[in-house]
């Protein structure tokens, strides 16, 4: 998507060869005719397959999701990362390892938004190593759903988490995909 990749280069900073910094337009503050975009992309990519929700994982999700969310007509859900005193009932949840942040959480969801029969679109900003999308794939499977497509908008295709995803025979389609980066450059595939 090109107006995502231009965005990329001229507003991200990678600070060294694994992270990309985003915050200007995608993870604080938020370029939300970009997101607006986003969502129409991944709306049109996945048109022909039949969701019953969109999901995410809080914070940095809920933009892309939103805006996918709207373009197809469905409902959203954020999966939380910790459990409060006002999540309370009947919750499905898994540990998630962040090896980018070097923290793990437990990933959480209320039984009534995730049920037998869903079938999910997972919606993330990026996609690392892919533990987060696991971790979905995981709570779905309790649940008696299905992750039946994952977009993602930044892919560290450097990473692990395309190839395990695709490997479990999952529909990934990420925007931007980054084959390298260092401070002076950034290098996308395709
Ligand atoms: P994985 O799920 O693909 O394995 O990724 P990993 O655990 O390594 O990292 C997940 C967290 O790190 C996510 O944030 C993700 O947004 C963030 N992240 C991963 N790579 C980058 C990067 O290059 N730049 C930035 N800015 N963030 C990155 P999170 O824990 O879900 O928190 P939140 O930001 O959504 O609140």
């Amino acid at each position: 998507m090109q107006m995502l990749k231009d965005a990329i280069l001229e507003k991200g900073r990678a600070i060294n060869q694994d992270v990309l910094l985003v915050d200007s337009f995608l993870n604080h503050q938020v370029d939300v005719g970009l997101m607006k975009a986003v969502g129409e992309a991944f709306a049109e990519h996945f048109s022909g397959k039949r969701f019953t929700r969109v999901v995410t994982i809080e914070s940095s999700g809920i933009a892309p999701a939103a805006f996918t969310a709207l373009s197809l007509n469905l409902p959203l859900v954020i999966m939380k990362k910790q459990t409060s005193r006002i999540l309370t009932g009947d919750i499905l949840q898994t540990t998630v390892r962040s090896f980018t942040k070097g923290t793990s959480y437990e990933l959480t969801v209320k039984r009534d938004f995730l049920e037998p029969g869903d079938r999910v679109l997972l919606i993330d900003d990026f996609l690392a190593s892919g533990e987060a999308a696991f971790g979905v794939l995981h709570l779905a499977q309790q649940a008696g759903a299905t992750v039946d497509g994952i977009g993602i908008v930044i892919e560290k295709a450097f990473q692990s988490g395309h190839d395990r995803l695709t490997a479990e025979g999952l529909d990934v389609y990420s925007l931007a995909r980054i084959k390298s980066m260092s401070e002076r450059h950034i290098e996308f595939l395709d």
